[in-house]
């Protein structure tokens, strides 16, 4: 049985004070009371860098932690950058890679992410990694950028990564993909990860694109949508907590 995430990813938001300690203690607390069983049902959030060592230290009850970028290197002179070393050191559990927003605004290539993949998971931290075309219809540069992303990894390390198809065109936009093409995207997926070696699947494979508190029902209602990663809509409590329910 694949495991089923619901991802919050808080881009840099919120920038109120205190705002994302309180937004994480409502959403560990309310997640608690849900009493999700985490071998198949996880939610996760991923707020800035600043925020995440005091939110890993206190919401740890319910929810896991990941960050929504590091560097692939050890140490060294990497003005701004942080480690998946130093992530590593607060616990965190799971690390974006490659999201639409760092490939378009940090250039950062498929070749990178598999330098971050490799790195994250030398350090037991799970990489989400996202793929995702600019226009519909482009698969072919989806499937490209899984291939490239996962490139030299054994099976053993393909199974213990998460892949989020996030297509560009639908991220903030409220433009999210229907059911149907989700699920002809990632089941083209599953079969190139199987190809790649995945011969387990146990690889979560999660859309991400305008998920709503509305729409998640009908992804949470395909088995081949592992789960949602989540922009927008998780940096409100509530309809962050009814898409979780939507998928336990
Ligand atoms: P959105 O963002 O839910 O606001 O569309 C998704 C994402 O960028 O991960």
């Amino acid at each position: 049985m694949i495991k089923r995430l619901v991802v919050g990813n808080w881009k840099m938001n919120p920038v109120a004070n205190d705002s994302a300690i309180e937004l994480a203690k409502d959403i560990d607390g309310a997640v608690a009371k849900l009493n999700l069983d985490n071998s198949k049902v996880e939610a996760v959030i991923c707020p800035p860098f600043t925020e995440i060592e005091e939110i890993a230290r206190i919401s740890r009850a319910s929810i896991a932690i990941g960050a929504q970028d590091a560097w692939p290197g050890e140490s060294g002179a990497f003005t701004g950058e942080v480690s998946m070393g130093m992530l590593a050191k607060i616990d965190i559990d799971y690390v974006i890679l490659g999201h639409s927003e760092r490939r378009r605004y940090q250039n950062e290539t498929s070749e990178v992410v598999n330098q971050k993949l490799k790195s994250a998971l030398k350090y037991n931290i799970t990489p989400i990694v996202c793929v995702g075309e600019s226009e519909k219809g482009q698969h072919e540069l989806v499937t490209k950028q899984l291939i490239e992303s996962v490139k030299g990894l054994t099976s053993e390390e393909i199974n213990k990564i998460v892949i989020a198809y996030e297509p560009v065109w639908a991220i903030g936009t409220g433009d999210n993909a229907d059911g149907n093409y989700v699920v002809d995207v990632l089941t083209n997926l599953r079969t190139v990860l199987n190809n790649q070696g995945a011969n387990q699947p146990s690889v979560p494979i999660l859309y991400g694109g305008s998920v709503n508190a509305k729409n998640a029902t009908e992804y949470a209602s395909r088995m081949e949508i592992n789960g949602v990663l989540v922009g927008g809509a998780s940096i409100n409590a509530e309809e962050f907590i009814k898409i979780i329910k939507a998928f336990s």
